[in-house]
């Protein structure tokens, strides 16, 4: 049985360095080299890039590129991708078109070697081309902060471009060894299982009763033999909960409310754009990569505050993403809810009588509160397991 092909190439071409000879003499060599500390955000491209998730990327976008990709969803030669991928500094130290470097960690104490790099050239974006960037990548509304454009604005004009080699995967092998995953391992464990139709579920948010019937009913609509729930591992806004508590809930969830072997637990190590509707193009394509059929877009998917319509990061496959472009099919789903009426979870477009007092909504804001207080949401908005390890999370908080 052949899995869903990966972006852009007939065989994904994961760049980390998985010959343990050739990994550490790259590794001592490399530590005879000029280096630069990266960014967090460059570091976690390098994590995406070695696990193969980028595919078919070799490395870090030059500036035509990055200039394509923001404007028009292509590099300069037609491949679709939907955000550049780069190597942002303010600046370059002295490294030129032809250098090899090292490329430092800037995640880990004493900035160890994360990746080696070819330079092919080094350029500098002009103030408008950043803005240009930042506004079609983030498409943020100009009357709120936004924490993608200051993460991205934070990290300099220069972009180092050119192909690289991944010697490790900075914090996410040694935090997350049970969660963790490669795209490679991910396909290889989905050939192992046999399945064939696969549904991918992003979250970087503990799963409360919405989240898990959500993925409950793409499954069940999709005829589908597995689930990968795929969390973000990488980087947060405050205030967002912790990836090992995280990991618990999710865990805990899937113990308890998921046939066994119907759902594999993993995560990737990115940090979170808060890019809606471009990071769901985004997230689709490296769910491809990692060998999922389908990818489950709801209500305001990787969105932050209020910049984006509920349903923006839908409408975009329909109407920005060409034809063809990705093999992966996209799960549109609308807002799940707990209907009281019916007594279970339910699309709101699908239970048209309803009032909104009809279900049970509860705003972040108000479940964070109760938590913090002890307080456990009610049944029909989450699981008492879950709750109970978040309620703990809230209330070492307060200590
Ligand atoms: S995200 O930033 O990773 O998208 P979150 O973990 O909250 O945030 O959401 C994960 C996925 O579930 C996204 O596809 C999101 O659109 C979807 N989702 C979350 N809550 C709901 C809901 N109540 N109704 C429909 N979809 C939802």
């Amino acid at each position: 049985m052949s899995l869903i092909k990966p972006h852009g190439s007939d065989a994904l071409n994961p760049l980390f360095v998985y010959d343990t000879a050739e990994n550490e003499a790259l590794q001592k060599k490399a530590e005879g080299l000029a280096s630069i500390v990266v960014s967090s955000a460059t570091a976690a491209n390098a994590v995406m890039l070695g696990g193969g998730y980028f595919n078919p990327l070799t490395g870090y976008m030059n500036k035509a590129d990055a200039l394509s990709v923001a404007k028009s969803m292509k590099t300069a030669s037609g491949l679709f991708w939907p955000v550049p991928v780069l190597n942002l500094v303010k600046d370059a130290g002295g490294v030129k078109a032809g250098d090899r470097i090292a490329l430092k960690d800037p995640n880990i104490d004493g900035h160890p070697i994360l990746a080696v790099m070819d330079v092919e050239a080094v350029e500098e974006f002009s103030d408008a081309e950043m803005a240009m960037m930042s506004q079609e990548i983030y498409r943020p509304r100009a009357e709120e902060a936004h924490p993608g454009v200051e993460a991205f604005n934070s990290q300099g004009k220069i972009c180092i471009s050119g192909p690289i080699k991944v010697l490790n995967f900075s914090y996410f092998q040694s935090e997350f060894p049970d969660t963790f995953r490669t795209a490679v391992e991910i396909r290889n464990e989905i050939a192992e299982r046999g399945w064939s139709k696969v549904v991918a579920f992003q979250t970087r948010n503990p799963m409360h009763l919405a989240h898990e019937e959500l993925c409950h009913m793409a499954m069940k609509r999709l005829g589908c033999d597995g689930l990968v729930i795929h969390m973000l591992l990488g980087k947060l806004k405050p205030g967002d909960i912790p990836a090992p508590v995280r990991d618990a809930a999710i865990r805990k969830m899937v113990e308890l409310y998921f046939p066994k072997n119907s759902a594999m637990v993993t995560g990737y190590g990115f940090d979170m754009l808060y890019a809606g509707p471009k990071e769901a193009v985004l997230h689709a394509v490296f769910r491809q990569n990692m060998g999922a059929t389908h990818f489950i877009v709801g209500r305001d998917h990787a969105g932050v505050g209020d910049h984006y319509g509920a349903f923006d990061a839908q409408t975009i496959f329909d109407n920005e993403v060409p034809a063809g472009a990705l093999k992966i099919e996209i799960f549109k789903a609308d807002h799940t809810a707990y209907s009281k009426k019916l007594d279970k979870v339910v699309m709101m477009c699908e239970a048209p009588d309803h009032v909104k007092e009809d279900f049970v909504l509860l705003s972040g804001t108000k479940v964070r509160e109760m938590l913090g207080k002890g307080i456990a949401p009610p049944k029909e908005f989450s699981r008492p397991e879950v709750a109970e390890i978040l309620i703990k999370y809230y209330q070492s908080l307060e200590k």
